[in-house]
């Protein structure tokens, strides 16, 4: 008997497949640099003003279970935020705090997705969406981030690939779209009307519509962000959103889901979500305390997200300046997040493709990136633009001379 699930073959991450052997390098000596966790918190201390509230929380004895579905100073806190920042009203059953998004994402799925059920994903996609999706039992159904626009969607296309589902018998199963604004892995900004697009694709398909916004105030290059939250009123929809990026925390494991509609089925999805929540217990009590603050003092976190993000800023453009002297690579410049997504013209190179381009920057230049393969995209590599400029600086240089050694002549 196989003591293992069938499904939980679908628990991995390619983005931390390479660990093992990046750390055995590291035992023998090497210097390895890391491009491939988006761990803002790593490059930039998180805020002082959040560890103080994080110690108090902890001083003033609150190390208990808190309300499952959140506590209420970090659900007012979020819903001050939204208000704040898109003018929209939430109720507090509207908010669920979560372990972070990553288990946002594992609520939803296992709230709405039966075995065989399909949602629609577009690649290059975040891999947490499928590994959920698949452990659910769920099966996707994939659309297209445009690299030729801009990595903008395309939405003509999506519309038309959920109009050919719909006539089959899987099409009735399709639950939910979701998409990444500002994205992971390419950084882009989807534009308002490409947006108002996909809200009206979701409500004419009569499906759930998905946003992770969890870089919503990552934007640079004076690019202009758009909340689905500000977009789609009287649509079914939810909001994903945390304080791994925006607020500099990636170990606290603060996340949260945001249903602001109450037609039937938006209500049923926050009920079942709050017992998923209830199952658990609890999210991490002083953390959220800490979060309340750091959402609540306008000011601290207005000083250090314009800090953070006028660093992430000149570092992803000084990689990107970088990395277009090199002709096997061409990259979309990214206007918010912290990754970049070249393209490698494996034609002209004598490896095979990104999985051989990830495999051996690795182990013949110490350099740690992800296969682009990892997000529905072969032929790519992301590569994390935290770094000080410095270390960026060194890192593309080794691309580069990669590159050029590993060229066909
Ligand atoms: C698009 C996206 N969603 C969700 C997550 C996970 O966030 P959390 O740390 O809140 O689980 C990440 C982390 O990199 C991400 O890039």
């Amino acid at each position: 008997m196989n003591i293992l699930s069938k499904r939980s073959r679908f628990a991995s991450n390619p983005i931390h497949e390479e660990d093992d052997l990046a750390e055995r390098l590291k035992r023998s000596g090497r210097n390895i640099i890391k491009l491939s966790t988006g761990d803002p918190a790593v490059y930039f201390p998180t805020p002082k003003y959040i560890i103080k509230a994080y110690i108090e929380a902890l001083r003033e004895g609150r190390t208990y279970y808190s309300r499952a579905e959140g506590t209420e100073a970090l659900v007012d806190a979020v819903s001050s935020r939204y208000r704040r920042m898109y003018r929209i009203d939430l109720n507090q059953k509207d908010i669920i705090v979560t372990q972070g998004l990553s288990e946002a994402l594992y609520f939803i799925n296992s709230s709405i997705i039966d075995e065989g059920n399909t949602a629609f994903i577009f690649r290059p996609y975040y891999p947490a969406y499928m590994s959920n999706l698949y452990l659910c039992g769920g099966r996707c159904a994939l659309g297209d981030y445009d690299e030729g626009r801009g990595w903008s969607i395309d939405v003509q296309k999506a519309a038309a690939s959920i109009k050919r589902l719909k006539k089959t018998s899987r099409g009735k199963g399709l639950k939910y779209i979701i998409i990444t604004n500002p994205n992971n892995p390419t950084g882009t900004v989807l534009q308002k009307k490409a947006l108002e697009d996909i809200v009206s694709l979701a409500n004419e398909s009569g499906l759930l519509l998905i946003s992770d916004e969890i870089y919503d105030e990552i934007i640079f290059n004076n690019a202009r962000f758009t909340s689905v939250s500000k977009l789609a009123a009287g649509i079914p929809h939810m909001i994903l959103n945390g304080a791994s990026k925006n607020f500099d925390a990636t170990g606290f494991r603060i996340g949260f889901v945001i249903i602001p509609e109450s037609d039937p089925q938006s209500e049923k999805i926050k009920e079942k979500i709050g017992e998923y929540a209830k199952v658990r217990l609890s999210s991490n009590t002083p953390a959220e305390f800490a979060c309340a603050e750091a959402m609540n003092n306008v000011v601290e976190h207005r000083r250090s997200i314009r800090y953070m993000v006028a660093q992430i800023s000149d570092r992803v453009n000084h990689a990107v300046k970088l990395l277009d002297e090199n002709s096997h690579i061409d990259t979309v410049r990214p206007n918010g997040a912290f990754y970049l997504f070249p393209k490698v013209d494996f034609g002209r190179m004598r490896l095979k493709d990104d999985v051989d381009f990830a495999k051996k920057l690795l182990l013949e230049e110490s350099l740690q990136v992800t296969r682009g393969s990892g997000f529905g995209s072969p032929g790519h590599i992301r590569i994390v633009s935290l770094a000080p400029k410095k270390i960026l600086e060194y890192a593309i240089d080794r691309i580069n001379q990669f590159c050029i050694k590993n060229s066909k002549r």
